[in-house]
């Protein structure tokens, strides 16, 4: 069937489209009902059906023979190791590190926290909570103790599982110091942290709250599956919203599986036996659905990368890694190749390697630019595609399915709506908008299977945010058009959302940091185009009255605020001393005009604004302060 006749029978059945692919894998009992909802009223998939998301990844390949296949390689140019775990080895370690679990108390419905660098036992971690019916809450590596109490807080885990430290570069970054300020700063006390100790750091250990991972694995015992309802929540995962306060996205078993498990075919063109890399990290979605659960699912080869696409040690790595392993479609963010690009512009390194592997390159987790894309089309002379998502919806809203049929791409597009997505571009009235007309980027309900249910313990929090702006449809938070053949052009989020380098950080948040320094009256913070990163984010700073600070001095204190408040990754490195924000007479800072000045966007004076000069003063600031004088070469 063509890819048209494939989208449109997922719309006009959908429970009889998605009972064939939930048809496609083992059920421990087949759901007897496809499609309904629930006591909230949100859409639910599969209720009543019986699985288990770890038996799926890891024990049924064992049990139809694929034991010996190797299910994770471990490549880690950061400690100069790789590691290969067959199925077999996956399932020991697991089912031991869920026995571990299940010794500290943790049972069905319990949260864990993971908060680790990029080695196996956190897909291990994740994988054992998944087991014994404990919902994980990964944390990316990369976030500061607030953050990481703010989750804990949030989640109210048993027990954290960590490491020692992660690796960036040549640094190595102590874990338990963060670890211990966030536990000091969170309100709720986890019962025991567990901890992994890696060789190039060595935490120490305290006597009543921490264990040593390695002799807590030795000293369990291996615990089977527990079959779990198709909806029983699988993990939590945090992501950024438009206020400080980041969102719970909670994703459930059943759904999850089958969206993954079809999308590897379907969309990344890969199967059971396959290699498939995505270059990420497990604190992210991506690392969630395509390093961990979604190959696992199809019963792939999945790497997992601990190291940079330069430096570590060269902007030859990624080759290197495609020739080792054979991968057969990789996935990484374009900033990733923007850093490649950047220290090998001819892609030289690349005739050092043998990449034949390469049937498909992926990429997502931000916009990809033009000139970056015909870099990958040049040089890697496959299918580069681009495919739109986010961490709500797990899996690919928009993607050229080259598992079904590999359409014509066009740079600037992520092709087409995925089959189960029934996408809309609507303008501010709600109004449906025709081709080339730029709106809000909306999903029809129900969202299919894999998207979520709901936010951690605040259903009302995901009612507001994102289905009260148009009912009936899910709000993605982007904006974009779709042109005369229907391809979808996303030009980026419509609310106080920035993505910079593939992270996804709230505006709002870093206000609320910068806001704190005692000689800042008030502030805004914008998402400023950025060559290597896509987007940097920028202050600008109102100061309290009589306040006489060196503007270098307050910019560096404010970055370190940053730094140790949210995390390095967040790349806030400018903040610049304004006499006025632009505000509506009711008080509101007008964020989008600001937006579209920084990026140089023509932008219309709103009639509500108190002055229409204060945004040219702004710019004529910014000039003077050479911070829009930047060349970007974003197409
Ligand atoms: N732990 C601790 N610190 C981290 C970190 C982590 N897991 N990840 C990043 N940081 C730090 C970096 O060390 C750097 O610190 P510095 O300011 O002291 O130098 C800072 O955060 C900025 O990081 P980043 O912007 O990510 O730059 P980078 O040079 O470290 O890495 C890329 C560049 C392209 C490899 C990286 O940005 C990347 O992988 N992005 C893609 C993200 C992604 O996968 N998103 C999901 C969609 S695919
Ligand atoms: P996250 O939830 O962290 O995965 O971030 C999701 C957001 O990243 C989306 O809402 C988009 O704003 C952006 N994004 C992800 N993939 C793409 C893409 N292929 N093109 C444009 N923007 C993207």
């Amino acid at each position: 069937m063509s890819y048209a006749e494939i989208y449109q029978r997922s719309l006009t059945d959908p429970e009889g489209f998605w009972r064939e692919r939930a048809e496609e894998l083992p059920w421990i009992e087949f759901p007897p009902t496809i499609l309904d909802q629930d006591d909230n009223g949100a859409w639910r998939w599969y209720r009543g059906g019986k699985t288990n998301s770890c038996w799926l990844a890891v024990d049924r390949h064992v049990d139809e023979g694929r034991g010996a296949q190797t299910a994770l390689i471990y490549d880690s140019p950061a400690t100069d190791q790789q590691i290969s775990y067959t199925y077999a080895d996956l399932r020991e370690r697991t089912a031991r590190v869920a026995g571990g679990l299940v010794a500290l108390g943790v049972g069905k419905g319990d949260r864990v926290v993971i908060y680790m660098p990029m080695v196996p036992e956190a897909v291990v971690a994740m994988l054992a909570c998944a087991r014994i019916g404990a919902i994980h809450s990964v944390v990316f590596g990369g976030f500061a103790s607030p953050e990481l109490a703010s989750r804990i807080d949030d989640a109210r885990p048993k027990v954290i599982l960590t490491a020692s430290c992660g690796i960036e570069f040549a640094n190595v970054i102590p874990y338990k110091p963060l670890l211990d300020e966030a536990v000091r700063l969170a309100r709720y006390k986890p019962d025991k942290c567990v901890v992994l100790q890696r060789p190039q750091c060595l935490a120490e250990l305290n006597a009543d709250q921490d264990l040593d991972w390695v002799r807590w694995e030795a000293a369990s015992e291996a615990v089977d599956y527990v079959p779990l309802d198709a909806t029983d929540p699988l993990y939590i995962l945090y992501t950024s919203g438009t206020t400080g306060k980041p969102k719970g996205v909670v994703r459930d078993n059943g759904g999850h599986a089958v969206a993954l498990h079809w999308s590897m075919q379907a969309i990344y063109g890969v199967d059971t036996g396959d290699v498939f890399w995505a270059a990420s990290d497990v604190g992210w979605v991506v690392g969630h659905s395509y390093i961990v659960y979604g190959p696992l699912f199809r019963g792939c080869t999945s790497v997992l990368f601990e190291g940079k696409p330069v430096r570590t040690p060269d902007a030859g790595t990624f080759w290197r890694v495609i020739q080792d392993h054979k991968v057969a479609s990789f996935f990484v963010a374009p900033t990733a190749f923007r850093a490649v690009k950047k220290e090998d512009p001819d892609c030289k390194l690349k005739r050092q390697y043998d990449v034949s592997s390469l049937r498909y390159q992926f990429v997502a987790g931000e916009r990809l630019d033009t000139p970056t894309y015909h870099w990958l089309k040049e040089h890697l002379g496959i299918p580069v595609i681009d495919h739109w998502w986010q961490t709500e919806t797990g899996w690919s809203i928009c993607a050229n399915m080259v598992g079904i049929e590999l359409m014509e791409t066009k740079p600037g597009s992520p092709t087409l709506p995925v089959p189960g997505y029934d996408l809309r571009i609507l303008g501010e009235d709600g109004r449906e908008l025709g081709p080339g007309e730029e709106g809000a980027v909306v999903i029809k309900d129900p969202l299919p299977p894999g998207g979520f249910p709901t936010v951690w313990e605040d259903h009302e929090r995901f009612v507001e945010s994102y289905w009260a702006a148009y009912p009936g449809f899910y709000l993605t938070g982007d904006g974009g058009y779709r042109d005369e053949d229907g391809y979808v052009y996303i030009m980026g989020r419509i609310d106080d959302v920035m993505n910079v380098a593939g992270h996804r950080i709230s505006t709002g948040e870093l206000e609320e940091v910068v806001a704190n320094h005692p000689a800042v009256a008030e502030c805004a913070v914008v998402g400023v185009a950025d060559p290597d990163k896509g987007q940097v984010p920028l202050g600008l700073l109102l100061l309290k009255d009589g306040v006489n600070i060196d503007p270098q001095a307050l910019e560096s204190e404010l970055i370190q605020m940053v730094r140790q408040t949210i995390g390095p990754f967040a790349n806030f490195k400018r903040a610049v001393v304004v006499k006025r924000l632009p505000k509506t007479r009711s008080g509101k800072i007008l964020r989008q005009v600001l937006r579209k000045m920084v990026d140089g966007i023509p932008y219309v004076t709103p009639s509500t604004i108190d002055d229409p000069d204060i945004v040219p003063e702004i710019e004529a600031i910014l000039r003077q302060e050479g911070v829009l004088s930047t060349p970007s070469d974003l197409g």
